[in-house]
């Protein structure tokens, strides 16, 4: 049985999709959710599925007690959906090609510090751009810059608003990310 371990800061969308999406599988699932944020609505979601979570701050992130939970977990693939702080070199080392993030964006455009959330919707809006998308990557030392893995384009011409745009590019990582995690994973 393969392990995915996946952090979110936030509503958990994403990782509710993922945990659907693995539960009517037998050869991987999900085995924990670490989270920064004592109030993230992922963790409601985890309680109800029975999985494992872990809240912890900067310093513990930072200074090795996450990678010595990680460490008992042995995750074969660690996912960031929609996991905000940066991801510390020490756990990436120790886990090469194994982390994961999705970018609600067509990187490299719209991607790096500060750009997360309705940031990168309304930048995308600001510029009149007819399309964006949603980017999974590995995850390197600096934000979003890991080698990509997928991308799938949107047409957004229709939207007003961030929050539109942010349906659409939400939509379609719920349609996408599952997927391309099994095929990791296979
Ligand atoms: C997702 O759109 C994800 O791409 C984004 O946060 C949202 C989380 O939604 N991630 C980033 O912006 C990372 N830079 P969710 O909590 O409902 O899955």
């Amino acid at each position: 049985m393969k392990k995915i371990v996946i952090f979110a800061s936030g509503s958990g969308s994403n990782a509710e999709k993922i945990v659907l999406h693995f539960n009517k599988k037998n050869h991987a699932n999900v085995f924990g959710i670490f989270t920064n944020n004592p109030n993230a609505k992922v963790l409601e979601k985890a309680k109800n599925f029975n999985i494992p979570t872990e809240i912890f701050n900067r310093h513990e992130l930072n200074e090795g007690k996450v990678l010595e939970k990680l460490n008992l977990i042995k995750p074969d693939l660690i996912v960031l959906a929609g996991f905000l702080w940066k991801f510390p070199e020490h756990i990436i080392k120790q886990f090469p090609n194994k982390i994961i993030n999705i970018h609600p964006a067509l990187l490299p455009n719209y991607g790096g510090k500060g750009m997360y959330g309705l940031n990168v919707h309304q930048a995308v809006l600001d510029n009149n751009e007819k399309e964006t998308g949603i980017t999974i990557h590995y995850v390197n030392e600096n934000y979003d810059e890991g080698e990509f893995i997928f991308q799938k384009p949107v047409n957004i011409e229709n939207c007003k608003s961030a929050e539109e745009i942010a349906q659409k590019v939400l939509e379609l990582e719920h349609l996408y990310f599952s997927e391309v995690i099994e095929k990791l994973l296979t």
